[in-house]
């Protein structure tokens, strides 16, 4: 605490002292030129892909709390675009394996951060658990997500639901729908999809290739039960029953209610089609109630928000996290960026904008909108499985093979068998 807190005061002193010294000089950059006692120190480079749109303003808020807490450290941001990480994690890989670290970078709770942990290219972060007091802070099942042999890898900055359906509930209302819709499975769901194509509107909208695979997630969960779908990741479900045979039939079936262009599209178009009243449905993550807010978009008026039919009962869960990568260029400036995402005021300023709901227990409910409050309730008493598109339920590697398994399938390269033998495939090897 008291090096810290020496610290702090001789960074604010530098930066006064550049201050005088940019308006005697008449210059507006105030850390360019004072790095006599810090090199890199006084700045921190955060990697993420949260580049655009509801995604940017969940960072931008994370770094209002961050100058508030911690003005004499300046954020470069390193966000590379992207949905999910899809050009970030090859781009990370890549700095990673040339030492070429940021200073914290953003890796989801669970088999993806066991990546990283396994290639040593990120640090124990125990001791800022203890700093900070966080043992207490995060649901228990949370922090063994981080932990490997006793070491806490990451600090949680929020938690997403996947499982989520989203309509547009004037699309509904006019094909005779009732806009507030409630699923019993998918083949009821089905059914109403069948009869919004045939009156040419399009049914459901998805995107490229992991928003495919995210599509793909809620309808093996919905198909298999929690049990089963978990057994697919631990080794105790076959990939090449019959029982995945007929989830992968409705994912086909699925599929063909999609627009055509979507492979040129990522998450934020897509859900702009149900917005917009270009696609009565889209499957995304809770993200997606960003985007539709920042809009001003009503929740049960303009839009619903329900699980994906089939999933009532389940929390399709991924959470967020930030790390101290090995060598790191500042690390004490990671640490300051750890800190404000640990802290209450981080995790609720972030949330609010981001459409998550905080990782900490003891954020108060009243800070979030309708949707997040029901977020929060569901994940306090529904079954939690880990989701495969966001890094909780398989390492990397396997999620590469899958996308690819997946993208073969819906371009149509591939049959269903041969989908299914390349799924089992996928998951066999690591
Ligand atoms: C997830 C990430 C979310 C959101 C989403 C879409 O992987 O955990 O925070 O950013 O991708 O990009």
């Amino acid at each position: 605490m008291r090096v810290n807190r020496r610290t702090s005061t001789m960074v604010a002193g530098a930066a006064i002292a550049a201050l005088t010294l940019g308006a005697c000089s008449g210059s507006s950059n105030g850390g360019g030129g004072s790095s006599g006692g810090g090199g890199s120190n006084d700045e921190v480079e955060v990697f993420t892909w949260w580049a655009a749109g509801s995604e940017k303003a969940g960072l931008d808020a994370l770094v209002g709390a961050f100058e508030e807490q911690h003005p004499d450290i300046e954020f470069v941001n390193g966000a590379v675009a992207g949905g999910a990480g899809s050009a970030a994690k090859d781009l990370l890989q890549s700095r990673l394996q040339a030492s070429d670290p940021p200073d914290t970078f953003q890796a989801h709770a669970g088999m993806e951060l066991l990546d990283y942990i396994n290639a040593a290219q990120i640090e124990d972060v125990s001791a800022l658990y203890d700093e900070f007091d966080l043992r207490e802070a995060f649901p228990s099942d949370l922090i063994d997500l981080l932990t490997r042999d006793g070491q806490i890898y990451s600090i949680p900055s929020n938690v997403h639901r996947a499982n989520v359906m989203w309509s547009n509930s004037a699309v509904l209302e006019e094909n005779g729908i009732d806009p507030n819709p409630s699923y019993a499975s998918l083949d009821e769901w089905f059914e109403d999809l069948d009869a919004l194509q045939d009156a040419g509107v399009t049914p459901l909208s998805v995107a490229t290739a992991w928003t495919q695979v995210h599509l793909l997630e809620t309808i093996l969960l919905a198909d298999l039960g929690p049990d089963a779908y978990t057994g697919l990741w631990n080794g105790s479900t076959d990939w090449e029953g019959a029982d995945v045979t007929a989830a992968l039939e409705d994912f086909e079936r699925a599929m063909s209610y999609t627009n055509d262009d979507r492979d040129g599209l990522d998450w934020p178009e897509a859900t702009q089609m149900v917005i917009d009243g270009n696609a009565a449905f889209n499957v995304m993550g809770d993200w997606a109630v960003a985007a539709f807010e920042e809009q001003g978009q009503e929740l049960g008026t303009d839009f619903a928000a329900v699980p994906v039919p089939g999933t009532d009962g389940v929390f399709d869960f991924l959470a967020d996290s930030f790390t101290l990568p090995t060598g790191a260029p500042n690390p004490e400036g990671s640490r300051a960026w750890l800190e404000t995402v640990a802290s209450l005021e981080g995790q609720t300023a972030f949330s609010v904008a981001k459409g998550s709901i905080p990782a900490r227990v003891d954020a108060d409910p009243a800070d979030f909108s309708e949707y997040q409050q029901t977020a929060m309730e569901s994940y306090g008493q529904d079954t939690i499985v880990s989701s495969l598109a966001h890094g909780a339920a398989v390492p990397v590697s396997q999620l590469n093979a899958i996308t690819d398994a997946t993208s073969r399938f819906t371009s149509g390269a591939a049959d269903l068998s041969t989908f299914q033998s390349e799924l089992a495939a996928a998951t066999a090897t690591s």
